[in-house]
């Protein structure tokens, strides 16, 4: 499995003959570097709640590239009602794909979905853990620390995306409870520095791990699992 990070918390994730999007966040991030267009053939888009910074181009590559979204119920219901292909889980929800398993994951947030001036009910928050060629990949989505976490040992994740960045979600300290709790082999920080709100070390969270592999990946930067 291929695991690319587009900055923020979006990433491409290729395997099991997919090429899969995760929280494309990609236009409006001026930290990106990433021009929309160049990203093709895409099958699938993850989209973990409702806010901008998450939902982010999911409508225009997923016309562009007739990609399936995977999300909850009522964030599939908004994209359905944009032409979208969707397929719709909840939360604690495990389903076989054609590629893989996939389960959704509780998330402690909100997911409202702000469109035109109002905010549309978007749902829970959720994230995933999408398994691709026997790896697991977990994506936390935007989160606070919970005891929820720690269910997700027994999974036996190879690769945890989590949030860093505080205000909204976990800060370096809580995020490092959260790989205590997880256990996954290899961590990859998200979700810090797009904004001053969120400014966080990747480097001192490394230094804080003691128990998986840090990595920190650049825009654009991907690895092999
Ligand atoms: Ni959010
Ligand atoms: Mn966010």
């Amino acid at each position: 499995m291929k695991i690319k990070f587009l900055g923020h918390s979006a990433f491409m994730i290729e395997g099991g003959g997919i090429r899969a999007l995760i929280d494309p966040f990609i236009s409006m991030n001026p930290g990106s570097g990433i021009n929309v267009k160049e990203l093709k053939g895409i099958t699938h888009i993850f989209v973990t709640h409702g806010h901008d910074d998450h939902l982010g181009d999911t409508v225009n590559i997923a016309k562009s590239n007739n990609a399936k979204v995977i999300c909850n119920y009522e964030i599939g219901q908004y994209l359905r009602g944009k032409g979208l292909l969707v397929h719709a889980m909840h939360i604690g929800g495990r389903t076989s794909f054609d590629f893989g398993k996939v389960k959704m994951t509780p998330a402690l947030h909100g997911s409202g979905i702000f469109d035109r001036g109002s905010m549309i009910y978007g749902g829970n928050p959720c994230g995933f853990v999408i398994e691709l060629e026997g790896r697991k990949v977990y994506h936390a989505g935007d989160t606070g620390l919970t005891m929820d976490m720690k269910l997700l040992e027994d999974e036996k994740i190879d690769v945890a995306l989590l949030p860093i960045g505080g205000n909204f979600t976990m800060d370096i300290d809580d995020a490092v409870k959260a790989v205590d709790f997880i256990k996954p082999k290899m961590v990859i920080p998200m979700h810090y520095n797009t904004m001053p709100l969120i400014k966080a070390d990747p480097e001192e969270f490394k230094e804080k791990v003691k128990n998986a592999t840090v990595r920190i990946l650049t825009v654009g930067e991907s690895i092999s699992i």
